[in-house]
């Protein structure tokens, strides 16, 4: 099935990676997001006819497994769910020759695993496009569905101002990224001790002085969603951090996203979270459940934005 409608792939991506949002310039992930616009209004199209998607999983996933398979079947291709417990990679066979082996079969690989590292040295070797579905630094694929959320809802991303309150982790640098490229001011809140990773944090803040937006990293989640037009949280104890959960309830004591914090935000500010979510923890119940919470919609969003740099890297 086809949509009647056209929709131009856009040039300049064929062939390249995303590892992070780093790698792209503002005009860039603003072409992705439009052309995520246009896909989700005509979703059947046959752009990648004949062509596979290699999708590692290190780690467990509902989101991004479903919205990427799901993305490869509406552009016209395939998908393969290939498991380390499966694989030969999980019996020690080197990163090398997966990549350049798989780089044989498939027209790009997707992975999720914890080791950022490990997906640059795919990359290096892999002779296909490779997408970053998650690792300990980076979850560009959801930030890119975060701003196209924030973009329909708002009418626009320049000059508003998002909150991240909780860990300094994958999801939080990836969000910083994306506000710094596309002109919104960003506050993120966390624990001492769970701040960002320092190199990252220093590429942000180069990011944010280039686009002249404003960055706030602050212990004080009161004064990180202070006239906040959008708030974001996520869990507090991420994929291979398990063990920590306990100590972890402890030090985020005061982080919750709670009504209370919410009331320092602009009126119509909207809830974000990449999911999934522990109510009671990280947010209030009210407020993930609630009239301001578009975490669905961001949800199903994730198929879109996906399906946008499937077909603009895979484009042959
Ligand atoms: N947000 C996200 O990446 O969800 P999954 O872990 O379910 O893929
Ligand atoms: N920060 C979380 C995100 C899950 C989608 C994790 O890495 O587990």
């Amino acid at each position: 099935m086809s949509d009647h409608t056209n929709v131009e792939i856009p040039a300049g991506f064929e062939g390249r990676d995303l590892l992070t949002l780093l790698d792209f310039t503002t005009e860039e992930i603003q072409t992705l997001l439009t052309f995520a616009e246009q896909l989700k209004q005509n979703p059947h199209q046959n752009m990648l006819p004949g062509q596979s998607l290699g999708m590692i999983f290190e780690n467990a996933s509902t989101r991004t497994r479903v919205s990427f398979e799901v993305g490869m079947t509406q552009l016209g291709g395939h998908s393969l769910f290939l498991s380390p417990r499966d694989l030969q990679i999980g019996r020690g066979e080197p990163v090398k020759d997966t990549a350049n082996v798989l780089s044989r079969f498939v027209d790009a690989i997707m992975i999720r695993t914890n080791s950022h590292e490990m997906v640059e040295e795919l990359a290096t070797y892999a002779g296909v496009p490779v997408i970053n579905a998650l690792t300990d630094l980076y979850h560009p694929c959801q930030a890119l569905a975060d701003l196209l959320t924030v973009k329909e809802k708002k009418g626009k991303l320049e000059g508003l101002k998002a909150a991240f309150v909780g860990d300094g982790n994958n999801v939080a640098h990836s969000l910083m990224i994306a506000c710094a490229k596309t002109g919104m001011d960003a506050a993120l809140a966390v624990p001492e001790g769970y701040e960002p990773d320092p190199d990252v944090w220093k590429e942000i803040e180069k990011v944010a002085e280039e686009n002249g937006t404003r960055l706030e990293l602050t212990h004080s989640p009161a004064d990180a969603v202070k006239e906040a037009d959008m708030i974001y949280t996520d869990v507090w104890a991420s994929m291979g951090f398990e063990e920590e959960q306990a100590k972890r309830e402890e030090a985020f004591a005061g982080f919750q996203v709670s009504e209370e914090l919410c009331a320092n935000a602009k009126d119509d500010y909207m809830f974000l979270h990449c999911l999934p979510a522990h109510r009671g923890e990280e947010v209030e119940a009210s407020i993930i459940d609630g009239p301001h919470s578009y975490v669905y919609d961001q949800a199903e969003n994730r198929l879109h934005a996906q399906k946008a740099v499937l077909a603009a890297v895979m484009k042959k």
